[in-house]
């Protein structure tokens, strides 16, 4: 079973360092770090990721033995997550591509992997909202919790001992098996997609995880570790 060792700080700057100092150390597979609170939380794309003292399930699990589906490792997590919240909490998840997980078209969690691939290791960074009771200016119309979507929210342990074993079991599912979680709750299906690059509509994803968009142009791929999607 994942999430052992596990090491829990009231406070510190990011779960995922920790983990990932921790990996490079050699921890072993499943190695969990958890806090209350992140003085230096990282998102996406070089973001900061907030999250009120207490309120949020913050944490990275050192995943070893990766293979060659590597790249689907984040489709996992938001996969497990979407289980873990409709187990624990009664809502239901849609995936905005790559793996932000949402509730009503709001953000509830955000997923980032960071690791050294040729070292076969990985760090699964998730922050998932769960008892916020409300989110400040902009993030208000964007952002949500299990506690806003569904009150009252379920106990952060409970949902982190829920994510844990959806994560054991997804981790060890087939590339099929996964695709076809995640396909079924493609928030951007038939939805305006706009890039950098260009516009159209969502049109699935690829077996390797990249974001077809339909364009004026015809079929284009999108690859999430270089394009990032406009609001
Ligand atoms: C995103 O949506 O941009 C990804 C956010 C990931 C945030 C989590 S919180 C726990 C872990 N530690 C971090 O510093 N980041 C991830």
């Amino acid at each position: 079973m994942i999430g052992l060792p596990r090491v829990h700080h009231r406070a510190t700057d990011s779960t995922n360092e920790r983990a990932k100092q921790l990996a490079m150390a050699g921890a072993p597979h499943g190695t969990l770090v958890t806090a209350d609170e992140q003085s230096a939380g990282r998102g996406r794309q070089g973001r900061v990721w907030t999250a009120e003292a207490g309120h949020a399930l913050l944490m990275s699990l050192v995943v070893r033995g990766l293979g060659r589906e590597d790249a689907l490792l984040p489709l996992v997590a938001a996969v497990a997550v979407s289980e873990a919240c409709e187990q624990t909490a009664g809502v239901s998840c849609a995936i905005k591509w790559p793996n932000d997980v949402w509730i009503d078209g709001r953000k509830v969690c955000g997923i980032l992997v960071e690791g050294r691939p040729q070292e076969g290791w990985a760090v699964l960074g998730i922050g998932l909202n769960v008892s916020t009771p409300s989110f400040p200016g902009e993030l208000a119309e964007t952002a949500t919790s299990l506690e806003l979507a569904a009150s009252p929210a379920p106990p952060r342990d409970t949902v982190l001992e829920v994510l844990l074993a959806a994560l054991d079991r997804w981790l060890a599912a087939s590339p099929a098996d996964t695709l076809a979680a995640w396909r079924k709750r493609d928030a951007l299906l038939g939805a305006p997609v706009a890039w950098s690059g260009g516009r159209g509509r969502g049109a699935g994803i690829t077996d390797a995880g990249a974001l077809r968009v339909d364009t004026d142009a015809g079929i284009v791929e999108l690859d999430a570790g270089e394009v990032h999607l406009k609001r």
